[in-house]
């Protein structure tokens, strides 16, 4: 059964408030570097679940023409509030109003731990390889599988709900401090992304965990010997066949 994670009708708000403050800060800290290792030289970028604007803002300020879509009326409202002039499109999930191979690169962030079937991760997967120039990259952030075991500057998992031996598919509470918002995410673990990106006939280029370090002016908690997020980077291109 499928739980509803988020009620955006009432948490748009709050979550137009978040930008990339304490561990929020380390999910995006090494996207351009990611970007510079593994894009190559791009121009247009789709922000997949894009929400209320945050990841297309950065993108945006990284210098890409960045269009954002989101199943979500409220999260899009909240992003053309913030940025009139941006492009924000409403799509069904895994429906993207483009023609094949429009984009350099498709980022996603913090949208797969939303979905409650793996086999729905691989379809949207599938519809961003369409959308993605032939040798383009696809780059998503989520949790990693391990991040219920920290603790975390500015996210908390301490749920007595969370106390258990996580399986895919689960959901976990979690609290994003300074925004004050409680909600549930699905648990999904390293072998469940990459075997759904490499049914959708993508490769894993690198699977990235940040870690907290001191030039980032934190006091981080945990973030220094575990990364409470994954990052994937993925080729449009299918994986190689092992001998
Ligand atoms: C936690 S927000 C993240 C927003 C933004 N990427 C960021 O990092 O600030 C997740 C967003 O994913 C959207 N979402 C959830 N499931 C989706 C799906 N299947 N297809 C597209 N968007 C989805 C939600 O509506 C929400 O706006």
């Amino acid at each position: 059964m499928s739980v509803k994670t988020h009620d955006y009708e009432k948490q748009a708000g709050a979550f137009a408030e978040l930008e990339m403050q304490g561990t929020q800060y380390l999910a995006f800290r090494d996207i351009p570097m990611l970007i510079r290792d593994h894009a190559g030289s791009i121009a247009s970028v789709l922000d997949y679940g894009c929400g209320a604007g945050r990841s297309t803002r950065f993108l945006k300020r990284l210098g890409f023409n960045a269009v954002g879509v989101d199943v979500s009326q409220d999260m899009l409202e909240q992003a053309r509030a913030k940025d009139g002039s941006g492009a924000y499109q409403h799509i069904p999930s895994g429906l993207l109003p483009f023609e094949d191979s429009t984009f350099d690169l498709v980022f996603s962030s913090f949208v797969f731990l939303e979905v409650s079937r793996i086999e729905e991760i691989e379809r949207i997967l599938k519809e961003m390889k369409r959308v993605l120039r032939k040798d383009g990259t696809i780059i998503f952030v989520t949790s990693s599988t391990e991040a219920t075991e920290g603790n975390w500057v500015s996210l908390s998992y301490a749920f007595p709900e969370n106390d258990k031996q996580l399986r895919s598919g689960d959901t976990v509470k979690l609290l994003i401090q300074g925004v004050d918002v409680v909600f549930h995410d699905y648990f999904w673990a390293e072998e469940d992304y990459i075997g759904a990106a490499e049914r959708a006939g993508l490769s894993l280029a690198k699977l990235h965990k940040p870690l907290g370090s001191p030039d980032d002016s934190i006091e981080w908690r945990d973030e220094t010997k575990m990364s409470p997020t994954a990052i994937y980077v993925l080729r449009n291109s299918p994986p190689t066949p092992q001998p």
